[in-house]
């Protein structure tokens, strides 16, 4: 086991699909949808704005996703409905075995994540989980997986990289991770292919609680 776990957090610990049920009251017959859309294009812009070097906040990032993709669906979204959603970003579900993995966990622990302050402290603050950090890409300015923002991991828990390791459910943040040298778990929860990035995780687990075996 590494010195120290730094985890990812949306949809990794957090299922960022718990917005499906609020956009399905919303929108019946688009929740699934509508839930998935938004996911992609919040990614994409992350990305995007990384390239282009215009950073916005994940909390805006996340709104221009959902708005684009009610228009690209013809979903009708006024200012009332877009906060109902953006306040379900600020209370998604853990994954329901994360809590008691957690408590297992004998090594020191830490959030890297997309998430700006303003959505990721409110959402972890929630969950009953604690760390002894919660790092946000905010700081730099520049999205996962610009390897800056695993060095920030390396900086705040004064560890090296090689005694530090990664878990996320997202294979290109895995293998963003395991590009910058952290050793590496893909959660891959869905059975997905492994992206080709020229890099492969260490290990490839179901769940979370299968890193401590
Ligand atoms: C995060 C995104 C990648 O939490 O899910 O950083």
């Amino acid at each position: 086991m590494p010195h120290a776990l730094v985890f990812d957090a949306y949809g990794t610990l957090f299922n960022v699909h718990s917005v499906q049920a609020r956009c399905e009251a919303l929108w019946p017959g688009k929740g699934a949808l509508l839930s998935q859309t938004w996911r992609a294009r919040q990614l994409e812009y992350t990305w995007q704005r990384s390239l282009m070097r215009r950073y916005a906040p994940f909390s805006q990032v996340t709104g221009d996703a959902l708005v684009y993709s009610c228009e690209l669906l013809g979903l009708k979204i006024g200012e009332q409905e877009k906060q109902a959603l953006m306040d379900e970003y600020r209370k998604l579900a853990l994954y329901p075995e994360v809590s008691n993995a957690m408590k297992k966990l004998k090594t020191k622990r830490a959030i890297l994540s997309n998430g700006s302050p303003d959505m990721l402290d409110p959402l972890v603050a929630q969950s009953g989980l604690s760390f002894d950090a919660v790092l946000s890409v905010d700081e730099l300015k520049v999205y996962k997986p610009a390897p800056e923002v695993y060095q920030l991991a390396v900086d705040r828990l004064k560890t090296p990289k090689e005694e530090i390791g990664f878990v996320s459910s997202n294979c290109w943040d895995a293998l963003g991770a395991k590009s910058f040298g952290f050793t590496v778990y893909w959660i891959n929860r869905a059975g997905a292919p492994l992206d080709r990035l020229g890099f492969q995780p260490d290990r490839i687990v179901k769940s979370l609680d299968e890193i401590l075996l």
